[in-house]
């Protein structure tokens, strides 16, 4: 049994997404979650970038005694993760956007991503894209400014709905049966996209899947934690905390915190 707690990043508040998942898989475990919004989006930023924001996230949580680390960022996980796992002696939990599962149960043979700029550029992306698509038109979309509106607690906005159709228009006309969202940002834009697009659509994102695999990484290394004591959650953020504690509900309260 470990009690020490599992550390979870993100460029901002999106990875909540994650932790909600993760919180309901292995309620017993402490988790430490650290809202980088002061640096968000890292979704236009250089590799380079990516990879030191990342690095100043994992020395926090490490110095926090955090046993694994989450990166709830799927720009983060394509851009660094190698680089991350070569850096630190830990396990390290990535998230990638769902393209397997919908390349293997698309009927039209058609799906659509939705992902940030620097996650379509990424070499792992195209590399995992390859492996699964053959055969199947994908659809890539950048949501340009999708996370910034969500960072500015604009998730239920005009300019979101805006943004929105525009972003679906070539996915409707593309006729996709799967739309995968690949920023863990999105899944908060659920309501809105079930609302727009049609019923035959099915809407995937990695949270489910990630929150399994670190359940068996945390097996594998003997990292469970069985206590039967009220779990330990701890938030951080360096950019508004209210936008945070909007999206995990009045149960858990957020720190700020200038890392
Ligand atoms: C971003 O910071 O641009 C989005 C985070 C993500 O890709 O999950």
């Amino acid at each position: 049994m470990n009690k020490q707690p599992i550390g979870i990043f993100d460029s901002g508040v999106g990875g909540t997404s994650i932790w909600k998942e993760l919180n309901l898989l292995l309620p017993k475990e402490n988790t430490i979650y650290l809202a980088d919004s002061k640096n968000a989006p890292y979704g236009e930023k250089t590799k380079e970038e990516i990879i030191a924001l990342s690095k100043k996230n994992i020395d926090l949580l490490i110095e926090k005694n955090c046993k694994l680390i989450i990166v709830a960022c799927n720009t983060a996980t394509t851009n660094a993760i190698k680089i991350l796992r070569d850096n630190y002696n830990l396990p390290i939990i990535g998230i990638e956007p769902a393209i397997k599962p919908a390349a293997l149960q698309t009927k039209t043979k058609a799906i659509g991503i939705l992902a940030t700029k620097g996650t379509l550029s990424s070499e792992l992306f195209h590399k995992t894209t390859n492996v699964f698509t053959n055969g199947i038109k994908v659809v890539e979309q950048v949501g340009e400014g999708i996370v910034q509106l969500i960072e500015s607690g604009k998730i239920n906005s005009e300019e979101m709905s805006s943004l929105l159709k525009i972003y679906m228009k070539p996915m409707l006309d593309t006729n996709i049966d799967y739309l995968v969202l690949g920023c863990t940002h999105y899944p908060y834009l659920m309501p809105q996209l079930l609302e727009l697009l049609p019923k035959n659509i099915k809407i995937i994102d990695s949270g489910e899947a990630v929150a399994r695999q670190t359940q068996a990484v945390l097996k594998q290394h003997l990292l469970l934690n069985s206590a039967t004591s009220k779990p330990k959650i701890k938030f951080y953020s360096n950019g508004n905390p209210e936008v945070l504690a909007s999206l995990i509900g009045e149960k858990y309260s957020v720190e700020y915190l200038n890392f």
